[in-house]
């Protein structure tokens, strides 16, 4: 398997939307391989079961598929978990990693017969290299131009039939032509904290680390929904329930790891307390534009909306209007701040949440 994720790995916060090189040891090690072993998203799983047995039946290739939703879900994991289900081979690379159309022919024209082709950040294909897969999702084929100017030819080359796996946390920023290819689109939730606690309890066994419910619980709660993040924080509780503990995972040793580690009791670690603070106290509870709120506190708008955002309107803290975004009330109250501490804006907001 290989994995080229195109852009540098270095140290990163607790919450964060990319994969670091200690989460891709770990996940590797933690990754469920069948979709029997795979907790949650029950929706995607069973109707992925249903396409992968008749496609089996037929033998033919699964029709292309594309996985969309916030990062840290599990969708690398799910397209393992296709290969592994079809038995065929899976190459795995991402979007910004193909930089040239002969780098994407190179690997369609390597693959066998019904292999997966993973392409994680499909929305960061450049144009050159997505016009070269159009004919190839659709007709197994690569169109190749040969020579230059009016001499130009253009021949056409067979590949195998295989299955495109696109992954994409912002299937809108996706092109039309390259959407519609897709057979299969399936959108991956946040996880419960009640999934999220069995992810942990099946990760602490492989990991051989004694946890507690209690203990897998605290931890599943304060994960914003994302598996990643429940197994990165188990590492961490692991280190505290070592060193200040008997090496149990307790839900105080859970308490005392994420609150050293800034992480509050619902998850919220402190960009998001920023965040919300800043639309508060800059903004009088909003609605306050993305560039701008990104500017003020020093993040960037992308990391906002993919990262922080899903969560935190999840949790009915945040409200994105077409003026931009506002908080609730509810995060007036979670961070303490009276009411009458936000201006008008603010109000605007909380007379809409009440008619709501
Ligand atoms: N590890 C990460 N995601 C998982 C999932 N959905 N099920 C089981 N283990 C996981």
């Amino acid at each position: 398997m290989s994995i080229d994720y195109g852009h540098d790995i270095t140290e990163e916060p607790l919450v964060t939307k990319t994969l670091l090189n200690e989460d891709l040891r770990n996940e590797v090690s933690l990754r469920p391989h069948t979709l029997e072993e795979y907790i949650g998203q029950s929706k995607a799983k069973e109707n992925l079961r249903i396409f992968i047995e008749a496609a089996k039946q037929r033998t033919e290739p699964l029709d292309h598929v594309l996985l969309h939703g916030p990062p840290g879900l599990g969708k690398t994991t799910l397209a393992g978990i296709i290969a592994a289900e079809m038995g065929v081979n899976i190459r795995i690379t991402s979007g910004p990693a193909i930089e040239k159309a002969g780098d994407l022919a190179a690997l369609l024209t390597n693959l066998n017969e019904n292999d997966i082709l993973f392409v994680d950040e499909i929305h960061r294909l450049n144009r050159s290299v997505e016009e070269i897969l159009y004919p190839a999702m659709e007709d197994y084929a690569i169109d190749i131009i040969i020579g230059k100017g009016p001499s130009a030819n253009s021949i056409r080359l067979d590949l195998p039939k295989f299955t495109l796996v696109g992954a994409t946390t912002r299937a809108g920023q996706l092109s039309a032509p390259l959407r519609d290819r897709f057979g299969v689109t399936l959108r991956l939730e946040l996880y419960t904290p009640e999934e999220l606690a069995l992810i942990v309890t099946r990760s602490a066994g492989i990991l051989d680390v004694p946890i507690e419910p209690q203990g897998a619980f605290e931890i599943a709660s304060r994960s914003r929904g994302t598996p990643r993040i429940a197994n990165r924080m188990l590492r961490r509780v692991r280190d505290f329930a070592q060193v200040r503990g008997n090496g149990v995972i307790t839900k105080e040793i859970a308490d005392l790891a994420l609150t050293a580690l800034e992480i509050d009791y619902l998850g919220l670690d402190a960009v998001d307390r920023r965040m919300m603070r800043a639309i508060i106290t800059n903004y009088g509870g909003g609605p306050v534009g993305l560039e701008t709120l990104a500017a003020t506190i020093g993040e960037e708008a992308v990391t906002l909306e993919d990262v922080y955002e899903p969560y935190l309107m999840q949790m009915g803290f945040l409200t994105r209007t077409p003026r931009g975004r506002c908080v609730t009330h509810k995060a007036y109250e979670h961070l303490h701040i009276p009411l009458s501490g936000g201006r008008e804006g603010a109000m605007d907001q909380l007379s809409i949440d009440r008619e709501l």
